[in-house]
């Protein structure tokens, strides 16, 4: 175990899963009970293979804790499942302050930086994040690690603006990202399209600069055409990793 406490908690009563997908449950049933609260009405939820659980265990709450309770996604994913599982959906617009924004990462770091926006979510992901009194990570043992990069090598995902995107992709290969690119569909039947109608470069940067991410950050804001960064510095409260053995890392 990585740092932090560890807890065991009973699944007997469930599905078995294989051991990422348990792993994936774990976290997010744990980060549930302990972070979403009765008196919690405004929640975020987040992005990618890991939330699912987190909205089952919501919904596993009760009809009476979430009635009166509006959910807010992050994108088409979550805003599916808000919906499949009966509940009142939000939007940012209209719910600009959080209580608890629940959400999965690619990768995060010992001091809860994290890598985001692998599904291309990242700018909804963001701004759900800092609306949120609380934001708390959830993800499987494999994203938990010391300095960003070290799992997750497709690089930082960087939205940006699809007529600038040539633009930034000179930049980012000036600054110290020669490797980055376009991000694109499966079978390169064109680039990957954001739900906010905008492009994903993938950028990996060297170890020197994911060891200080909050000053990359700074670095790839300043780019012209740069609409959002998938690192995440100094947002999130804690992170709740489920371990093969069935224990949790929490951050
Ligand atoms: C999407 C994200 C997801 O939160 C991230 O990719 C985590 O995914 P998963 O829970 O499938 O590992 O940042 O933009």
């Amino acid at each position: 175990v990585n740092g932090g406490d560890s807890t065991e908690l009973t699944t007997d009563d469930a599905p078995k899963l294989s051991a990422i997908e348990g792993s994936k449950r774990l976290a997010a049933w744990t980060a549930v009970d302990r972070h979403v609260k009765s008196e919690h009405k405004v929640i975020g939820i987040g992005s990618g293979s890991t939330v699912p659980y987190v909205v089952e265990r919501i919904v596993a709450q009760g009809r009476e804790a979430n009635k009166d309770r509006v959910f807010i996604p992050t994108g088409f994913q979550s805003k599916e499942l808000i919906v499949k599982g009966n509940l009142l959906l939000g939007d940012v617009d209209q719910y600009p302050r959080i209580d608890v924004t629940v959400d999965g990462a690619d990768e995060v770091d010992k001091d809860l930086n994290c890598i985001k926006g692998g599904g291309a979510c990242h700018l909804r992901e963001k701004v759900l994040a800092e609306a949120a009194d609380t934001f708390i990570v959830v993800a499987d043992y494999r994203k938990n690690s010391d300095i960003l990069g070290t799992t997750y090598k497709a690089g930082v995902p960087i939205e940006v603006a699809p007529f600038a995107y040539a633009k930034v992709l000179q930049n980012l290969h000036a600054i110290g990202s020669p490797s980055a690119v376009l991000r694109m569909a499966q079978k390169k039947a064109g680039p990957v399209v954001s739900d906010n109608g905008n492009f994903i470069i993938d950028a990996p940067f060297p170890e020197e600069d994911m060891q200080d991410p909050y000053t990359l950050l700074t670095k790839l804001k300043m780019l012209t055409g740069v609409v959002e960064v998938g690192l995440f510095c100094h947002m999130a409260k804690a992170a709740y990793f489920g371990n093969q053995d069935g224990s949790i890392t929490v951050r």
